[in-house]
């Protein structure tokens, strides 16, 4: 499959396309009836899933995160992922990796590989060299990371939910840029 990453410019976040908002509301919605624990619960309410990439838009016309997508040739948006810069003052060369997500259609063709390479070129345009995430111990996304270079920090049992209600633990990860 040809697909294209493209980075959400902060006039196209600002104009809060609905567009937008509806096609990355089908991918997180996807993900989380695919079991997927990515904050939210089951059901997932598409007017929830709406307002969450609403506030995402938000973030990113204010410059306090950057927004990728992944679409296919013809321009549907099958994977999403971010970064996010704002925090506190003393880590300045940081950001966080957040909401790594590919539709179920369009799984193990290497989009997120392409998305987590893209990110990593994000991060280096905007001066990070020292990236966190968290994902669920032992998940697909875990095995993702490890082969994009990232590092195990460690393991938190019992962190969040998955979709369902069961306990999952949690691995912080991290990945270190050359300046
Ligand atoms: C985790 C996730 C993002 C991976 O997306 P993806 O696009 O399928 O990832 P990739 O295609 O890059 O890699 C997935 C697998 O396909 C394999 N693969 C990649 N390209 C392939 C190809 N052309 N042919 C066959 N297999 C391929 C990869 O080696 C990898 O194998 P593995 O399962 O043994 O690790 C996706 O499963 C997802 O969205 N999950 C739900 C949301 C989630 O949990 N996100 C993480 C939040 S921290």
């Amino acid at each position: 499959m040809s697909i294209t990453i493209r980075r959400i410019s902060a006039n196209e976040a600002r104009e809060r396309d609905a567009a937008l908002a509806e096609a990355l509301s089908d991918v997180l919605i996807d993900c989380v009836e695919g079991g997927a624990s990515v904050s939210f619960m089951l059901p997932l309410p598409r007017t929830k899933a709406l307002a969450f990439w609403r506030g995402v838009l938000e973030g990113a016309a204010r410059h306090e995160r950057v927004l990728l997508v992944a679409q296919t040739a013809e321009s549907r948006i099958i994977g999403t992922v971010q970064l996010i810069t704002a925090l506190p003052d003393n880590q300045p060369h940081r950001a966080d990796i957040a909401k790594m997500l590919v539709h179920r259609d369009a799984r193990r063709q290497g989009v997120a590989a392409q998305l987590m390479a893209a990110v990593d070129q994000a991060a280096h345009e905007e001066g990070k060299t020292v990236l966190v995430l968290d994902t669920v111990t032992g998940g697909d996304a875990e095995r993702l990371y490890l082969r994009a270079g990232w590092q195990v920090a460690g393991v938190v049992p019992n962190y969040a939910l998955m979709p369902d209600g069961a306990y999952c633990g949690t691995t912080f990860m991290h990945k270190q840029l050359a300046v």
